[in-house]
């Protein structure tokens, strides 16, 4: 049980002084939860990771997309939010002195119009926030909608926050897919990920970061003065989840496919949809 082994974790860590900011001991729990995302990231997107340069963990991903946005908006910098959208991001973004472009998709298809896309960006655009898979509408972004957004980062010098935190919950044997795995625009792409959505434990708090070196410095250095660190305890029980076997994570997506299936049977049977 995913839970009680995470929870027996916290607990070892808390009798280990987990509670402290001891130097010595800080470094073996940013070791292990860095390290771990690292080889988890490898493992399930392909992409190799270097875990010292590339990986910052940081309080839940809505911390690190805080942190994302103050380290890369100057004032008056635009952000392009592809809508509807998770409701952080605009508050995070004016607060960081940024201004939200929206691009709003549309049913049935919730297809990217490439033109309009084209149309948002502008010579004070920095930013482009791709959620796939998409909360809330669970869309998933084709390679072709991939390609235009990475070559319209390309062309416009651009950086892609992907927030792939649901990149557990693609269903039907579809294969995940990352940003951060297109090589084109690797050096353009800030990842990031969430321990509350692969593990079902939302309330933990515990995110991670994933960018090269030039992009994850000031991210880190915002993260510093934002909450400093995420409590090491939490820290080593996210990294024996990670650490857990691919049945783990196929049964994460298969228990919560058959929910999706009770529910649209559910909402067919009540007169909703064909
Ligand atoms: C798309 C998206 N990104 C980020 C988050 C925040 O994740 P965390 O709980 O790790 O802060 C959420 C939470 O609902 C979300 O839906």
């Amino acid at each position: 049980m995913i839970v009680a082994d995470e929870a027996k974790s916290v607990e070892t860590a808390l009798a280990n002084g987990g509670t402290l900011l001891k130097p010595e001991a800080f470094e073996d729990w940013q070791k292990g939860a860095q390290s771990v995302w690292a080889e988890n990231s490898r493992r399930f997107l392909g992409p190799s990771v270097d875990w010292e340069r590339e990986v910052l963990v940081t309080s839940g991903a809505t911390e690190a997309l805080a942190d994302t946005f103050l380290a890369l908006l100057q004032p008056g910098d635009e952000v392009i939010l592809i809508e509807p959208v998770y409701d952080a991001y605009a508050t995070l973004i004016r607060r960081a002195g940024g201004h939200v472009v929206p691009i709003r998709l549309s049913p049935p298809d919730w297809a990217i119009d490439p033109e309009r896309l084209r149309a948002a960006v502008t010579n004070r655009t920095r930013l482009i926030v791709v959620n796939t898979p998409m909360n809330p509408i669970g869309k998933i972004f084709t390679a072709e909608e991939r390609q235009l957004i990475a070559d319209i980062a390309i062309k416009h010098d651009l950086v892609i926050v992907a927030d792939e935190v649901y990149e557990h919950l693609v269903f039907d044997d579809r294969p995940v897919h990352s940003f951060f795995g297109l090589d084109a625009i690797r050096d353009r792409v800030v990842r990031i990920g969430s321990a509350g959505k692969s593990f079902s434990l939302t309330g933990w708090k515990v995110g991670y970061v994933t960018a090269e070196a030039h992009l994850l410095q000031p991210i880190a250095r915002a993260h510093q003065f934002v909450t400093f660190t995420t409590p090491p305890a939490l820290q080593s029980a996210v990294a024996v989840g990670l650490n857990l076997p691919d049945s783990y994570f196929l049964n994460l997506r298969k228990t919560l496919a058959n929910r999706r299936d009770l529910l649209v049977s559910g909402l067919r049977q009540a007169g909703f949809g064909g």
